[in-house]
């Protein structure tokens, strides 16, 4: 379905071209200054430089062109150049029904034979879920659900890391404790004892111990090393170790990422990419890639505008362990051969910026994908504490994520405890999700590429832009429903608009596939975010200004009804994007 402002912008657009100018002077955008106009034009501008006239005579005569168009409640040329236009009410009104009769609210799904390899979550295998892995799972899961909207095919992939030095470390430290477990027998060649039963607790004692200790003792370093490599090459002890690890791990991680609502199609890790090394070595060393330094195989990166340094990438080490970029690689080669994707996109933290512009271009000096395949970084920034620095427990430690998704919960569970609507178990649930909201709201609202401070006590707040906000007028909007006995999703027809208020809200309605459009071009679920905040308070304050329980005409009080429903709609249709579930009361 065409946005309105696409409609408007075909319209002066014509208009422009029976002046004698460029149609595309005619691209009409949301107003930014609502107090003055809905939508605007300032193509006159750039038509006035190209053609060297006037800018605000150019605007007059367009304005005289389209004035009597039935879109039009108003359109004005004003100084310097600018063409601010309102539209009609039955346009609004008409335009609201079409979105509402039509799937996603008349969101384009063209991209029906597109995939996307979404890569998100990438936590390490045998350490807990810490804050640190949040980010990237709620923005990941938020821009998941964004391009499956506009009809992609989006594969997540959490992508563990699962092959690195902390297995190694995890095996020694078991080895030392366990030393007459059979997989650690010389030649073993059987199955993992399922008598013995690894723990995650298990797990997230030993991964620190053994890292202490390496880091204090080289000969334990050198025990791990040799694990890590024995493992990758196959000792069959160490790989059924491996595996029972990386399922407790797994089923660990698990529990945090369905609290959170986020999922993933895939679970493969960096293990998986192993058997396509031999593969990417081979392509490097026929394409004349690689180059020795001080016994290292690497190959360089450097392009001529580079404004910063870029050190070569690190394939294969003198004792030969491949390095992290080396398994990036391997997996882009593991992925086109499953998948073909017409995009791969990574959602990981903003410092591994300069690792991913190195796999990139080694990935398209050697050919690895289709040139027209979309290698996408997406950085997201560090979520702070009120210091200003990276998120910690009060102890000065890293905070584990399932620690942090209580903390919302016992907070929110407080606050709600003097609900009238919620009691007992029902008040257990509705603080989980309200916690989970509270966390999800308070990051997505922020363009992932910057720093936010994680505040507690300010997301779970009842007003501002907040999730509790947004869940709470979603049950505002439930209770009026209930009241006149139209708790459902059906629409009558939407009235004539009577107020400022109501048309205001209706403006902001209409302005959903606007939002999305941006969100989607920029990977960025804030605008989302920020939308359907300004949806809540339209809403608030056309709920303040009219009474929609007591309205005595009936015609009039229908509409609003079906206004309420459609508001409520489509704020969960935002909502759902960011991964956040709504709740009935509260
Ligand atoms: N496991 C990595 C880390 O903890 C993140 C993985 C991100 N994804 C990727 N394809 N490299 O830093």
């Amino acid at each position: 379905m065409e946005k309105i402002t696409e409609r408007l912008s075909a319209l002066i657009g014509d208009a422009f071209v029976s002046a004698g100018f460029d149609y595309s002077f005619g691209e009409v955008s949301l107003s930014n200054r609502k107090d003055l106009c809905q939508y605007q034009c300032n193509g006159s501008l750039k038509a006035a430089k190209q053609f060297k006239q006037a800018p605000l005579a150019i605007a007059r005569q367009i304005a005289q062109i389209v004035q009597n168009h039935p879109m039009l409640a108003r359109v004005e040329a004003i100084q310097p150049g600018f063409i601010n236009l309102d539209i009609r009410d039955d346009f609004l009104v008409n335009y609201l029904l079409e979105m509402n009769a039509s799937e996603a609210f008349g969101i384009h799904r063209g991209h029906q034979n597109e995939t996307i390899l979404l890569d998100f979550g990438g936590p390490n295998v045998a350490k807990p879920l810490h804050v640190g892995h949040l980010r990237s799972a709620i923005i990941g899961e938020s821009i998941k659900r964004l391009t499956r909207i506009y009809g992609y095919t989006t594969i997540g992939d959490i992508h563990l890391g699962d092959w690195g030095l902390q297995m190694g470390l995890v095996i020694t430290e078991l080895h030392e404790r366990y030393p007459g477990w059979n997989c650690f027998a010389e030649g073993f060649s059987g199955d993992f004892d399922p008598s013995i039963q690894l723990t995650s607790e298990m797990l997230n004692e030993v991964y620190p111990t053994a890292s202490a200790k390496s880091k204090a003792d080289t000969y334990y370093y050198d025990l791990a090393q040799q694990a890590t490599l024995e493992l990758q090459r196959g000792r069959n002890g160490y790989r059924v170790l491996w595996k029972a690890i990386v399922q407790t791990s797994v089923d660990d991680m698990k529990l945090s990422y369905n609290r959170l609502g986020v999922s993933f199609d895939l679970w493969y890790g960096e293990s998986d990419a192993d058997q396509y090394v031999g593969q990417l070595l081979e392509i490097l060393t026929q394409k004349n890639l690689m180059r020795l330094s001080e016994g290292a195989m690497v190959v360089d990166v450097e392009a001529e505008d580079d404004t910063a340094p870029m050190p070569p990438v690190i394939i294969k080490k003198s004792n030969d362990s491949i390095m992290y970029a080396t398994s990036d690689l391997a997996t882009i080669i593991e992925r086109q051969k499953d998948f073909q994707p017409q995009k791969i996109w990574y959602v990981v933290d903003n410092r591994q910026n300069l690792h991913f512009t190195q796999v990139f271009r080694v990935a398209r000096k050697a050919d690895l994908i289709p040139e027209s395949t979309d290698l996408q970084f997406l950085g997201f920034g560090t979520m702070n504490g009120k210091d200003g620095k990276p998120y910690k427990t009060r102890e000065g430690g890293i905070m584990r994520l399932s620690d942090l998704i209580d903390n919302a919960k016992d907070a929110a569970y407080e606050k709600l405890s003097t609900s009238e609507y919620v009691v007992g178990n029902e008040l257990d649930i509705l603080a989980e999700k309200v916690g989970v909201a509270a966390i999800k709201f308070g990051d997505l609202i922020n363009h992932r590429r910057k720093d936010y401070i994680f505040d507690l006590d300010k997301f779970l707040a009842f007003e501002g832009k907040t999730g509790s906000y947004l869940l709470y007028s979603i049950t505002r909007i439930n209770s009026i429903l209930n009241k006149v006995q139209q708790n459902n999703d059906e629409l009558a027809s939407l009235g004539t608009i009577t107020s400022d208020s109501e048309r205001q809200l209706m403006l902001v309605l209409a302005t959903t596939q606007d939002v999305f459009d941006r969100a989607l071009l920029e990977q960025a679920p804030n605008y989302i975010a920020e939308n359907v905040y300004t949806i809540a308070v339209s809403f608030s304050k056309f709920y303040s200004e009219n009474n929609i329980v007591f309205e005595k005409d009936k015609e009039t009080q229908a509409g609003w009804i079906s206004l309420l429903k459609l508001t409520r709609k489509i704020m969960i249709f935002h909502l759902d994007i960011l991964g956040i579930e709504t709740v009935e009361n509260m």
